[in-house]
């Protein structure tokens, strides 16, 4: 087990983690390629910033918008994405294993914040796969890893939690300390050729639709002539 666990915290997590990180690093600059290329083709090169600005607020704090159609699964989905994204990164124990990886260490949860924050992340999860199983047949999310994600997505959480709450036996924690980082490994190895790819999209996406959303130039008239517009006052 001791060899096991030295294999998934040394050569196995720096080639998933390596995977992770290059495969949203090249998605991340084809994406904002596609777009360059699309604005340096564009008619219109009049950007409205602040416009795309206000919209990525939005889209990362989607108070009221999404609330209003869908406010039980929204409000339940903004709770399960707060601890999903600041447990991982400013957990202490894992702030500790950077600084004796790296030399580089951060910001960390308090103990208390930590606990409460996966707990409401293992609740808000279940919740989610709970729900998505339920409305599957009028649901769009047809796809099975739409549905599979909440779910292991919080199996790192439980296995954490147990590991830092319970007080094991040392052979029950190392159990769960390898299922947790293997949990772990295996969501960034698999992270950038999913749809949790979205992850460093989102906060860009609006910038991108805004700058590849023009038309080309001299596109006015085949436009109007296909709509049967031709001439016609705007
Ligand atoms: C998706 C990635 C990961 C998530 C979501 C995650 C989540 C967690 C959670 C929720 C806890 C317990 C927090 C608490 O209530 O105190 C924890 C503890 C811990 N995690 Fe992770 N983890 C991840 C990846 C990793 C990796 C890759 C490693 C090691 C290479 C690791 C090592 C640890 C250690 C050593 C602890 C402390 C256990 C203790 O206190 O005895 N984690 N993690």
């Amino acid at each position: 087990m001791q060899t096991l666990l030295e294999l998934a915290q040394g050569p196995l997590f720096r080639l998933t983690f390596a995977i992770m990180a290059l495969g949203l690093l090249r998605i991340l600059i084809l994406d904002i390629w596609g777009a360059v290329e699309a604005y340096r083709k564009a008619g219109d090169k009049n950007i409205p910033w602040g416009q795309a600005f206000r919209k990525s607020l939005a889209w990362l704090f989607p108070v009221g918008k999404a609330f209003g159609s869908r406010p039980v699964y929204s409000l339940f989905s903004i709770l399960f994405h707060i601890g999903l994204i600041l447990v991982p990164l400013f957990l202490f124990a894992h702030v500790e294993l950077w600084k004796s990886g790296i030399g580089l260490g951060w910001v960390t949860l308090p103990k208390d914040w930590a606990d409460y924050l996966t707990l409401s992340t293992i609740i808000f999860g279940l919740a989610l796969f709970i729900g998505r199983v339920a409305f599957r047949a009028s649901s769009f999310l047809s796809r099975k890893q739409d549905i599979i994600w909440p779910l292991a997505l919080i199996v790192p959480f439980i296995t954490g939690y147990i590991c830092a709450n319970t007080g094991i036996a040392p052979a029950g924690y190392q159990f769960f300390m390898l299922i947790h980082i293997l949990s772990a490994e295996l969501i960034f190895a698999l992270l950038p050729f999913t749809k949790i790819a979205h992850c460093v999209l989102m906060p860009l996406s609006q910038f991108v639709a805004t700058l590849a959303w023009r038309f080309p130039p001299d596109t006015d008239e085949p436009v109007a002539i296909s709509l049967n517009k031709k001439g016609v006052p705007v």
